[in-house]
């Protein structure tokens, strides 16, 4: 019995330093203190021992118990050292790798376009003010010197809301509003959306415009094409050059078209610019007496000069962009670029 408890302590104590892990840790602690461990077991045997030999054998399997479980909390704590050291070595992070940088968004090109187009207009007295998008027949036609039945309203295919609520056509009827909020003299420019119902690669049933109204005394032509030089250099470069054709709109006399040297090819004559050398960019023209008069202005004592222009034509110009709709599928494989 005696050898037997010496055995079985031995062997517990050899397992035990073998043990790696907590878990076989735990089977030792099972095999030999268990319920039916071989120490519990021995200690159990007790009853069949000689009386005289009780004390002794009792007080060495006890004593073996005792030393096993003392073994056995010094290793489990050691060993829960270790595996939380390697917990932590496993779940390292390296703090000095390079942060990932989330996607910065950035500005719409026609965004950065209108931009621009603010920036050199401010530069030049112009302030810059809104209208709505749903217009009256009267600021969108009837004050720009376009009465009912006039054929320029066929010019531009309105999406109506009643007979006389529309989606604005163009940022004239901001001229409208202007001139009866304010007096002479007047610098604004009026960018925003306008609808027409028309849609292929260089029409999108709504687009963005640019008005520009300047009235005030002795406001000559001379005045128009100085202002409408200095932008156009200022967005397409110092050598662009630039030209004026007559042309007609309701609301401005005269009128005309305004061209400047191609982008592509600076007058050459390539497939942008139909090998004319020149690229449409604007309407504009001198403030209509008829118009002055409906804001309750004198024409004879105050003048003006107007202008407007699509601000994705002139992104498709600048960016060289042939397809208006890109600017509206928001894919950003193609708004990324710029
Ligand atoms: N509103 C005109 C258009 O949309 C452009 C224009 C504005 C022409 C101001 C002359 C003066 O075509």
């Amino acid at each position: 019995m005696e050898r037997q408890i010496s055995l079985v302590k031995d062997e517990a104590l050899a397992a035990l330093r073998g043990a790696q892990t907590s878990a076989e840790l735990e089977a030792i602690r099972v095999k030999y203190l268990g319920k039916k461990g071989e120490l519990t077991l021995l200690l159990r045997g007790m009853g069949k021992v000689p009386p005289e030999e009780r004390p002794r054998l009792g007080k060495l399997v006890n004593e073996a118990r005792d030393e096993l479980e003392r073994a056995l909390g010094e290793a489990g704590r050691k060993l829960a050292a270790l595996e939380e050291e390697q917990r932590l070595e496993r779940e390292r992070v390296d703090i000095t790798l390079p942060g990932r940088r989330p996607p910065m968004g950035h500005k719409h090109p026609l965004t950065l376009v209108l931009e621009e187009i603010k920036h050199v207009f401010r530069g030049m007295g112009f302030d810059v003010v809104q209208g709505p998008e749903v217009e009256t027949d009267y600021y969108n036609f009837e004050a720009l010197n376009v009465p009912k039945f006039h054929p320029a309203r066929d010019m531009q295919d309105t999406f109506y809301i009643t007979d006389d609520i529309l989606l604005r056509t163009q940022t004239s009827p901001v001229q409208a509003r202007v001139m009866e909020q304010r007096k002479p003299p007047i610098r604004i420019i009026a960018p925003g959306k306008v609808y027409r119902r028309d849609a292929d690669v260089t029409h999108s049933p709504m687009f963005h415009q640019v008005e520009g109204l300047a009235v005030d005394k002795h406001i000559t032509f001379g005045d128009l094409k100085g202002v409408l030089k200095v932008f156009a250099e200022e967005l397409f470069g110092k050598d662009t050059g630039m030209r004026f054709r007559p042309s007609y709109f309701p609301f401005t006399e005269p009128s005309a078209e305004v061209d400047i040297s191609c982008v592509m090819c600076h007058g050459e004559g390539c497939r942008v610019c139909s090998h004319s050398g020149w690229l449409e960019i604007l309407g504009a023209g001198m403030v209509h007496p008829r118009v002055l008069e409906m804001a309750g202005y004198d024409p004879e004592e105050v003048g003006g000069f107007a202008f407007g222009m699509g601000i994705e034509r002139i992104a498709m110009l600048k960016y060289g962009v042939d397809d208006i709709r890109l600017f509206f599928e928001n894919d950003a494989r193609f708004l990324t670029q710029f």
